[in-house]
Parts: structure tokens; sequence; C-alpha cells
């Protein structure tokens, strides 16, 4: 059986307080659980959910990251920081980053890079927009975003990268994309993959469907072959909702 990659981005929710006790009910109701799991806590619970999560079988995530080591980057996070804090993979290009905040394919191939250096895990997320969609481009964007955000890492360092397929529209909207629909771009991003280094090695890395997955659509995504996890936002909050789609 393939092992699933099933990972909760919680945003900017939840304070310590909460962000410990939902991290203490997902370490109990997910021990034992056959998929690999990652929480990525907001910066500030990361020591506290990090300290929940020691020893158990969920691995610790960030949600971003400086594309500098350190200096003079006011409000910014270094990646020693979050090795400091026992974090062990960052997400990186969430289309949040990139929309809101304009984050460039250039800018996140810098993180992803130094992220690398460092022997953190790297999430790369991935996706096109509404318009993009309706324009026919999906393939192309995420064809694009894969190839820029991946431009300078050696096949060897491939082995930490995870890519996440995040429709923007899918986005905390609740429309979520049909498995069909998801498993194209999944194809897709393999075919980008085995262009930039070989079948073999695009076969090896996991891509995570992103969007509106909640606890009654996520077996039907996972059954598709190039489905290899789920990144989860709002079901991610709660245990009720998170610990089925893990177990799914
Ligand atoms: P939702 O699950 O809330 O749609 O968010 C998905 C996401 O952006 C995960 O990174």
């Amino acid at each position: 059986m393939r092992k699933y990659y099933m990972a909760g981005n919680w945003k900017m929710n939840t304070t310590k307080g909460e962000a410990v006790d939902l991290a203490k009910a997902l370490v109990s109701q997910l021990k034992g659980c056959a998929q690999k799991v990652m929480i990525a806590p907001p910066f500030t619970s990361l020591d506290a959910v990090g300290q929940v999560v020691k020893g158990s079988n969920i691995l610790l995530g960030a949600q971003n990251m400086a594309a500098e080591e350190k200096g003079a980057h006011t409000g910014e996070i270094s990646v020693l920081m979050l090795k400091d804090l026992g974090v062990s993979v960052v997400i990186l290009g969430h289309s949040e980053r990139r929309h809101i905040y304009g984050e460039s394919d250039a800018f996140i191939n810098r993180k992803v890079k130094l992220a690398l250096q460092h022997g953190l895990d790297v999430i790369l997320c991935v996706g096109e927009t509404l318009d993009e969609r309706e324009a026919g481009k999906a393939e192309r964007i995420c064809d694009e975003q894969t190839k820029k955000g991946l431009e300078g890492v050696s096949l060897a360092q491939l082995s930490k990268v995870t890519i996440a397929y995040e429709p923007v529209w899918a986005i905390g909207t609740g429309k979520n994309a049909t498995p069909a629909d998801a498993e194209a771009i999944h194809q897709a991003i393999r075919k980008t993959l085995a262009g930039l280094y070989s079948v073999d090695a695009a076969k090896k890395v996991q891509i995570q469907y992103g969007g509106s997955v909640k606890p009654d659509n996520v077996k039907e995504l996972m059954a598709m072959a190039d489905i290899d996890g789920a990144l989860v936002g709002g079901a991610a909050l709660k245990p009720e909702s998170f610990v089925p789609i893990a177990l799914f």
C-alpha cells in the first residue's frame, strides 16, 4: 500500500493555547496512523507545538520562511530559527504568499534552495487562479511554477521535495477540483518533473492535492493514481475533521 502524506496548514489561526490543545488531540488520535502526517501551526506556536509532537509520528512544519539566513530583515523568520525549534518541513510558495504578498517564482526558488541547503523538507505549492483555469492555462501555470520553483535543485535534493497542487479557486471556497480534474494536473506536474529529472525520480515525488479537502471528499481524491496526499487548510483546524482525513 502506498503511504500518503497528509498535512495540515493552520494558516493564521490558533493562539498558543488553542494550538497546543489541537496538537495534543492529534497526537493522541493519530497514534499509529499509517500515513505520513505533518502539521504547520503559526510561527508563534511552533515551539509549544514542537514540544507536544516530539517523539510522536507527527512532523512539525512551518508555513513560510525568509529567503535569507539572517540579518536585517525585520519581521522575517530564518531557516536557522525554524530548525532550532525542531521544524523539519517548510511550506513554500503557498498561493496566499504569491497572491496576497506578491511572492514571485524567483523569490520562492531562493527559499526552496535555502531550505534544502539546510536539510529541511520542502512542500512547494503550485496552482492556477480561476481566470487562468478558464483561459485553459492551468497546466501551463503549474508547469511554469514547478520549473521555476525547482530551478537549481539537484536530483539528490529532490527526494526532500513534495509538490502541493492547490488550485487557487478551490482554497477555502468549498469548491474542490473534481478528482479527475486534480488527477489531470497531477499527471502534468509529474511529467514536468520527469522532464526536469527522470521518469523514475518523478515517480518518487509525492504530489499532494489541496483546496477544500474534507472528510467526505478525501477518499475519492486519494483514489487517484497521482494524488499522494493532501494539504489541508480549514479542515485541519479541528480534530473532528483532520483525524478522519488523515486516517481516511
Ligand atoms: P482549504 O482546505 O481551507 O481550502 O485550504 C487549502 C490550503 O490552502 C492548504 O494549504
